[in-house]
């Protein structure tokens, strides 16, 4: 079983809580963790399923319902906000047609806000899953969506 195999990558320890769930919504097409998946991450680091799904919700990073397989998390921390984050964010959202929190009917794109990314010296900035975009204006941000959305 898949599951079973990503389990075994980490030592038993409740240190390893974080890159365990981590790498279950990895795992996971839509990119989120499953019931399933807290109760394995429970029984396996012998922690209460309390506590996993505690940790689960309070990181904004995991979610507990199916997202796109893309991941849009776009910085609103000061930085960013005062060189333009807004209408990044109006710009994704009137591209793709959804709001913060949303996922678009294809299943592709998930928009969310994030606070600083740490990559405030290209501020106004955005993650994709895990890749970095910077200096972005509402040009570059639709040409990245297109570039994702065929597949590039
Ligand atoms: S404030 Fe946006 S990356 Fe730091």
């Amino acid at each position: 079983m898949e599951k079973v195999r990503i389990l075994k990558r980490f030592e038993p320890r409740k240190e390893n809580l974080l890159s365990l769930l981590h790498a279950l919504q990895r795992s996971n097409p839509q990119n989120y963790l499953e019931e399933e998946d807290l109760k394995l991450a429970a029984n396996y680091l012998s922690l209460p399923l309390s506590f996993v799904s505690s940790v689960a919700t309070f990181y904004s990073m995991f979610s507990l319902k199916p997202r796109g397989k893309y991941i849009i998390r776009i910085c609103e921390s000061p930085p960013c906000h005062l060189v333009g984050a807004e209408s990044i964010i109006d710009t994704v959202s009137n591209f793709l047609g959804i709001k913060v929190g949303e996922t678009t009917p294809d299943g592709l794109f998930t928009l969310e806000l994030s606070s600083c990314l740490g990559v405030c010296g290209v501020a106004p900035a955005m993650m994709v899953n895990e890749e970095v975009y910077g200096n972005l204006t509402p040009e570059k941000v639709r040409s990245v969506l297109n570039d994702l959305r065929r597949g590039k």
